[in-house]
Order: structure tokens, then C-alpha cells, then sequence
């Protein structure tokens, strides 16, 4: 793997950084990270024996790919020099709702852009990344750019205009799975489970129904329909999902975050 350099070393640099470790698809030598000031590079270079860089020119420098990983406000305030010092460089940034068009703009020289979105399962290696490039990658960057995103999950390229939607589902999804998860357990306790045991109950049959979901391979509706009897406890539960329009307050959830994500993205 060429050398990989990360501007910002928070809870998602540390997820690419420990999963490629961990992968061994790079050692910790071929790493390097900064941060904004709080230490958070010099604690993810104790944990795994990357290099923490003292400034941007070391941080660069040795590196074929930059990956941005500091906040999206973060972006406007950093040194200028970084343009520069990008020059020639695989650029690869997951802040959320910056479009090519601005990253363009801060990287006018790089060899090429890759805007990416990620979601929050990545930190245990479990995400969904979607990415959009600036230029059709070739076949060297392409290898990159899946072995980084990798190291956070599944990852898969989308044309630019979709990752607001993408960012509606798989980027805000685990929130709302969360907000499920959360329901479950209340509704257990209102059937008269203690809150502990309701939570254990709904968060393991969470767990277990993703599992048998990615498992089997199913559509979600076979898997539904297996074990829905006729006028039994399951089919009673789903009447009153389906006169609560339950998949139309989905639908608008996911509408929501997404048309927030386009507000977003236009003022970035
Ligand atoms: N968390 C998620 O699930 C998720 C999902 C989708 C997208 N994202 C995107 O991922 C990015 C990172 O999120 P996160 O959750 O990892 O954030 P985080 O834990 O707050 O990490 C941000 C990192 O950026 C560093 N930083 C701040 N200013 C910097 C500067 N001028 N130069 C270099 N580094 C700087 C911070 O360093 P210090 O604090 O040490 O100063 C910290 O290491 C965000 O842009 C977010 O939009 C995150």
C-alpha cells in the first residue's frame, strides 16, 4: 500500500487507522496522523505505533493519499500550505455533506477527490461507506480507496448526486435503528417487562434478526412472512404497524435527513 496520511485523528481515523492495521493491509510505519491540538493524534499513535506528525509539511510530505478526517466546520480554518502540499495527492475526505465542488477548491492540485460517506458502525468495522470520486480513479487509487474505506466495512461508489440520500439512509440509518431499539425496549415495558429484561430481549432480537437477514440473504418481507401466521401474534402486531403507516413515517424520516443533508451540502 502506498503511504496514507490522516489530517485529524478522532473516532473515524482511528477506525480506518486500527482496521488497516488489523487487516494488515498496512503497517503502522506507513501511517502518519495530526490532530487540531487536544492530543488525540498522539494517543492514536500510542495505541498503535503510527507516527504522530509534529506539522502539516511532516504530515504530508512522506504520504501518496491524504484522508481528511476532522470536522466539516474544521475544513475552512486549516493552512492554506495544505493545498500545495496536496499537490499531486489522492485526496479521500468523509466530512459530511462537502461537496467535490468545495474540496476542489481547497485541493486544486491533487491527482484526485474522493468524497466519502461513512456511518457510525465503521468504528467497529461494521459501516457502510458510499464514495463519490472527482475523476474516474484508476485501477492503483481504486485499490486504495477500497482497502481505506475498507477498513470501516462494506464500501461501494455512488454518483455524487446520490449521497445525500445515501447520507439520509446509511449515513443518519444507525440513529434510527438506535430510535427503533429504544422503542422496542419501551413497548416491552409497557407489555409489563422489567426495563432490563425488555432491553435485553429487544436488543437481541435486533441483533439476531440483522444476523439472519445478512445470513439467509432473504428479502426482509420472506423472513416477515415466515413467521407471520395467519391472524396469530405476529400478524395481530403488524395490523397496527400498517395502520400506523409505519413504512410511510420511514419513508418521510428518510426524506427528512435527506433534504437536510442537501440544505447542508449548499452552504458547504
Ligand atoms: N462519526 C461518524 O460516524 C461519522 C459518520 C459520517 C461522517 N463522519 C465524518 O467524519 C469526520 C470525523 O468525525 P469523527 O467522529 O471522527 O470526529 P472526531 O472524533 O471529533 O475527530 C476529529 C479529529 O479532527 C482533529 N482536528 C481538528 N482540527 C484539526 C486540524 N486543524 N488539523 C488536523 N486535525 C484536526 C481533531 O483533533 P483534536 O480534537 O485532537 O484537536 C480530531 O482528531 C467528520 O467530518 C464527520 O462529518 C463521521
Amino acid at each position: 500500500m502506498p503511504k496514507i496520511s490522516f489530517l485529524g485523528a478522532g473516532r473515524m481515523a482511528s477506525a480506518m487507522v486500527e482496521g488497516l492495521i488489523a487487516r494488515n493491509v498496512c503497517t503502522p510505519a506507513e501511517l502518519c496522523c495530526n490532530d487540531g491540538g487536544d492530543g488525540t493524534a498522539a494517543a492514536l499513535a500510542a495505541r498503535t505505533g503510527v507516527r504522530a506528525a509534529g506539522n502539516l509539511g511532516d504530515l504530508v510530505a512522506q504520504a501518496d493519499t491524504l484522508v481528511l478526517a476532522c470536522k466539516p466546520q474544521q475544513l475552512a480554518g486549516l493552512d492554506p500550505s495544505l493545498a500545495r502540499l496536496a499537490s499531486g495527492k489522492l485526496v479521500l475526505s468523509i466530512l459530511a455533506g462537502t461537496r467535490l465542488a468545495r474540496l476542489a477548491q481547497v485541493f486544486p492540485e491533487a491527482r484526485n477527490i474522493v468524497r466519502a460517506m461513512p456511518n457510525t458502525p465503521g468504528q467497529i468495522g461494521a459501516g457502510i461507506t458510499a464514495w463519490s470520486p472527482l475523476r474516474a480513479p484508476g485501477e492503483s487509487d481504486r485499490a486504495t480507496i477500497g482497502a481505506i474505506l475498507g477498513a470501516l466495512g462494506q464500501q461501494l461508489e455512488t454518483p455524487e448526486a446520490q449521497l445525500d440520500a445515501v447520507t439520509g439512509l446509511s449515513g443518519s440509518g444507525p440513529a434510527y435503528v438506535f430510535e427503533f431499539a429504544a422503542a422496542l425496549r419501551d413497548a416491552g415495558e409497557a407489555a409489563g417487562l422489567s426495563r432490563e429484561t425488555a432491553w435485553q430481549l429487544a436488543r437481541e432480537t435486533l441483533l439476531g434478526s440483522a444476523r439472519l437477514l445478512a445470513r439467509t440473504g432473504q428479502e426482509p418481507e420472506v423472513l416477515r412472512d415466515q413467521v407471520t401466521s395467519p391472524n396469530g401474534t405476529t400478524f395481530a402486531g403488524l395490523q397496527r404497524m400498517k395502520a400506523r403507516d409505519f413504512r410511510g413515517v420511514m419513508r418521510e424520516t428518510v426524506l427528512a435527513a435527506t433534504a437536510r443533508s442537501e440544505e447542508l451540502s449548499r452552504g458547504a
